[in-house]
């Protein structure tokens, strides 16, 4: 073999390989942050995200999504998908009360939460949600490695999304379990 063959060889194994990388990561790559985008258009068209978003009676958490929430859910189809589609918004702030947060949502929103159930075969092991963490302008927010969370968040890791959210029962919704078909 040539060194012109070598290295043409050589740039073929690392493009083959490195598409197969690209495959595998469960989040944050550059399919699940365009998903996570247009989920966010979806959600700003709807009234569920953004301003002029509908308002409901919030209510008081706890960590790590934030010491007041809002929840709201709708069965919806996106992008010829249709799942159900679960919207978190986390207020906080010192001494934050309900009421601070229903006369000013805007000054008090940290982050908005999302789970949409995707197509089946999304995440077989994990009834197919993909997760989102957005800042309230709709950026997407990242891990302390500066990976977006948006995707299969994060995936084989022992924290995270999916590590926490498995501890909910059968469907990963703690709030609830109709969701729940097993
Ligand atoms: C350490 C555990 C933990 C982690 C990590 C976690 N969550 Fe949660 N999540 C909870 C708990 C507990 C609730 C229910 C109480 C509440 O609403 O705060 C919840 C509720 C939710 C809900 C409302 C539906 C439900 O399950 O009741 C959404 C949506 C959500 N989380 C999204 C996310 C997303 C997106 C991430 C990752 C960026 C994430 N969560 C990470 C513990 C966690």
């Amino acid at each position: 073999m040539n060194i012109g063959k070598k290295v043409t060889a050589l740039i073929m194994v690392s493009l083959l390989w490195g598409s197969s990388a690209v495959a595998e990561v469960p989040f944050g790559d550059k399919e699940s942050v365009s998903y996570a985008d247009d989920l966010w258009g979806f959600m700003v068209d709807h009234k569920l995200a953004g301003n002029d978003s509908i308002m409901t009676r919030p209510y008081t958490g706890a960590p790590p999504h934030g010491m007041i929430l809002e929840l709201i859910e709708q069965k919806v189809t996106l992008m010829g998908v249709n799942g159900e589609l679960v919207v978190k918004r986390n207020y906080g702030g010192d001494g934050l009360t309900i009421d601070d947060v229903i006369n000013n949502p805007d000054k008090y929103l940290q982050a908005v939460t999302v789970m949409f159930q995707r197509e089946e075969g999304y995440d077989s092991d994990n009834q197919n949600w993909f997760y989102a963490k957005y800042a309230p302008d709709g950026s997407l927010m990242t891990n302390p490695k500066g990976v977006p969370l948006a995707g299969r968040v994060a995936k084989g890791m022992p924290t995270g999304c999916i590590a926490c959210h498995k501890a909910a029962g059968g469907d990963y919704i703690f709030n609830h379990d109709r969701y729940n078909k097993m």
